[in-house]
């Protein structure tokens, strides 16, 4: 069999390589790939940018790929799915229509709402006064987020009001007649968060994967911006099953039942952002329509059943058929990144130490080879996500990061509490 991954992330080189380790798997092109995915065995990059569509499908359609798995965002709200399958090719991603719970966070707010899915109280704004005056229903921490896609980077929490108001006027400084952006401010939430991926079938059949709980601010003690993600463990002990079983009925199935019931059948990973508060309720902070990153890391560190049959259910509409089988070790997946991320950094820094890791699986994001003699270099803000499993998180982390020490190069960063929170 022969599959296409598009994305260039560590999640993405997690997809490949988990896949790859399955026998009926021939091939695997991952487009564009990172210098990892182009060192895997049955694993090579194609040159082609995860949202030129066309090239992608052309590139399935002429090299007979019989499965397509999107990673990024990007790719997806801009209808990948759509388009493939008008060309007949199968392939794992929601349509663009149903990407907008993740595209507009003012779309997935007034959709929870209509579906009772329980959220922070918020609203939607396109003037700044407006935005400004709505500030007073709140007290601080003030949560400004920008309506669309942002990499995980258009979060503000804002701790004073000079901030927040600073916020909206920069996230709304462009709107005039002719652009309007929107922003939501909401409540802000406190509880602990988890990530709750699940895969679903357009038969509206769900299939959830471990937990996960990721790690979004750049410094430790989740202080700094908000990035991508630094870092990620599975499963999120806050999890039990009783909690796991009120996730399911009342958010991911709601979910799935209230795209139904405007018309959109959702296929593909949908990852659902939890804040569970101090009385053990679960609330949304944000869809994802694809796999997390770097969730994806340890998620897929603890699957022993073959993701490619879980595809497989997943296009052919028979996940009710479906078993995830599990780990019981736990993952803890280390990102390391350049010095400035999420802001501006340097890049094409001589990465050395990697051959000095055993006991971890190191999943590459901004990485790349030299043209000149395949030095191994940086090429993006999240670099590395160095991954260990062990009997437990604690062990986990120890090995995650003894292997992370081994690993430099000129502007490395990364934070060094991944994980202790589902420790102390
Ligand atoms: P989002 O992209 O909406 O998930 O927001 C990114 C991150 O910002 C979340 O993972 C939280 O850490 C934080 N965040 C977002 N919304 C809220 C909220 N209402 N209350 C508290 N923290 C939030
Ligand atoms: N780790 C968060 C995300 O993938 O958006």
């Amino acid at each position: 069999m022969k599959l296409l991954v598009v994305g260039s992330g560590g999640r993405e080189h997690a997809l490949a390589w988990k896949l790859a380790t399955d026998n009926k798997v021939e091939h695997i092109w991952v487009a564009p790939g990172n210098a990892g995915t182009s060192l895997e065995n049955k694993i090579s990059n194609i040159d082609i940018k995860a949202t030129n569509i066309e090239a992608l499908a052309k590139f399935a359609t002429d090299n007979n790929i019989d499965y397509t798995i999107v990673g990024p965002e990007a790719a997806i709200a801009a209808g990948i799915a759509d388009y493939f399958n008008a060309h007949g090719l199968k392939i794992f991603s929601p349509s663009a229509l149903a990407s907008q719970l993740e595209s507009s966070k003012s779309f997935a707010k007034d959709f929870m709402v209509r579906n009772q899915i329980p959220t922070a109280k918020y609203q939607s704004f396109t003037t700044k006064n407006e935005a400004i005056n709505y500030l007073d229903n709140f007290s601080a921490p003030w949560v400004i987020k920008d309506d669309g896609l942002a990499a995980g980077k258009g979060v503000v929490i804002a701790q004073t009001k000079l901030e927040a108001v600073t916020a909206i006027e920069q996230m709304l400084a462009d709107n005039n007649d002719k652009s309007n952006k929107k922003i939501v401010i909401e409540q802000f939430l406190t509880g602990e968060e988890a990530s709750f991926i699940v895969m679903v079938d357009d038969k509206g059949n769900i299939l959830p994967l471990a937990t996960s709980q990721d790690h979004k601010a750049r410094d430790n003690g989740d202080l700094g911006p908000n990035t991508g993600g630094m870092g990620a463990y599975s499963p999120a002990p806050i999890i039990n099953e009783q909690l796991h079983n009120r996730i399911i009925n009342d958010i991911v199935q709601p979910t799935v039942n209230g795209l139904q019931q405007q018309g959109i059948s959702y296929q593909g990973f949908l990852y659902v952002g939890l804040m569970i508060d101090k009385q053990g309720n679960p609330l949304v902070l944000e869809y994802n329509c694809r796999f997390g990153d770097p969730e994806t890391q340890p998620i897929l560190a603890r699957l022993e059943s073959s993701l490619l049959d879980l595809i497989e259910h997943g296009i052919s509409g028979t996940l009710n058929q479906a078993v995830a089988k599990w780990s019981n070790n736990a993952a803890v997946g280390v990102c390391m990144v350049s010095k400035g991320y999420p802001n501006s950094y340097e890049v094409n820094k001589k990465i050395s130490g990697l051959h000095k890791v055993t006991t971890a699986k190191v999943f590459h994001a901004g990485t790349k080879l030299t043209a000149a003699d395949g030095t191994l270099i940086t090429a993006g803000g999240r670099v590395l996500c160095v991954t260990a499993l062990a009997a437990d998180i604690k062990q986990a982390q120890a090995i995650a990061y003894q292997e992370v020490s081994k690993i430099t190069w000129n502007g490395m960063y990364f934070r060094t509490d991944i994980a202790d929170k589902a420790i102390i």
